[in-house]
């Protein structure tokens, strides 16, 4: 199944869970804001989706969206579509001319939820094409992923949505190792006025190493790489962080 096939199925579940079964992240908005507030100029986020961090990366200039599925481009707030422009496309062949961008950022794992190896390098490739001379690439990935073990199918939760129709979510995790991956297999189950119906996603995750990142982006050309281990700027510690975040300059 396509990128877009996919995100266009998960596009309902994935927006239910963010925009409603969990929390908001508050550090993760406040870490996108205080990026977006210290590295000025025009701002490309790629994997957008319905854009969850649109009012958190708005800023003087331009931010664009880049997103592949229809559907999670559908979602956006209309309040949202004015902090960014929206265009769909694929990170691996952006329609953007080398250099525009003087902030580029893959956020939230979007990076690993690209399983075909070929095809994440390609991303990082085009997001150095893209950035402009100067710039920064931010990059958010989760190492930790590498100590997730297979899990059997269980209940995740059971969520009363604001429609009124109750979500509930079974989930089964697969640990491969040739493609290192984590495949999250997934059963939605709606459930409105008595009457339920099922749909199974399945995301295939890719697990990467701060190590596999960081040689990466530098055989890319990208240089002065800051990492730190959460939204806080915590230093990264492979043992301890829940998260990479990675900030690489396109020298000039
Ligand atoms: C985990 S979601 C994050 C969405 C959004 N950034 C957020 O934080 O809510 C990952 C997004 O990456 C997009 N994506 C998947 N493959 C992609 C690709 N090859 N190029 C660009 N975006 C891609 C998906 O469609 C999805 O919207």
């Amino acid at each position: 199944m396509s990128t877009r096939d996919l995100w266009n199925r998960y596009a309902r579940y994935f927006n239910a869970e963010e925009g409603f079964v969990f929390p908001a992240d508050q550090p993760e908005l406040d870490f996108y804001s205080r990026i977006r507030k210290e590295y000025t100029g025009a701002c490309l986020e790629i994997g957008a989706g319905s854009g969850r961090l649109a009012g958190s990366l708005k800023g003087h200039s331009v931010t664009v969206a880049l997103e592949p599925s229809d559907s999670m481009l559908k979602g956006w707030a209309t309040s949202d579509c004015e902090l960014a422009a929206r265009v769909q496309g694929i990170g691996e062949n952006m329609p953007f001319r080398s250099g525009f961008f003087p902030v580029v950022c893959f956020p939230y794992n979007g990076f690993q939820c690209v399983p075909e190896e070929e095809i994440r390098i390609r991303i990082i490739r085009d997001a150095f094409r893209v950035t402009a001379p100067g710039g920064v690439f931010l990059l958010e990935v989760s190492p930790v992923f590498a100590r997730r073990d297979s899990e059997p199918l269980t209940e995740r939760y059971r969520a009363d949505m604001p429609d009124g129709t109750r979500l509930v979510l079974r989930e089964k995790v697969e640990r491969r190792r040739n493609p290192d991956s984590i495949k999250y297999h997934m059963f939605y189950t709606t459930i409105d006025e008595g009457r339920e119906t099922t749909e199974e996603i399945t995301l295939d995750l890719a697990v990467t190493s701060r190590d596999q990142i960081i040689n990466l982006l530098k055989e890319t050309g990208f240089c002065d790489i800051l990492e730190w281990g959460n939204y806080d700027h915590t230093p990264y510690d492979d043992e301890l962080s829940p998260r990479l975040l990675v900030l690489a300059v396109k020298g000039i």
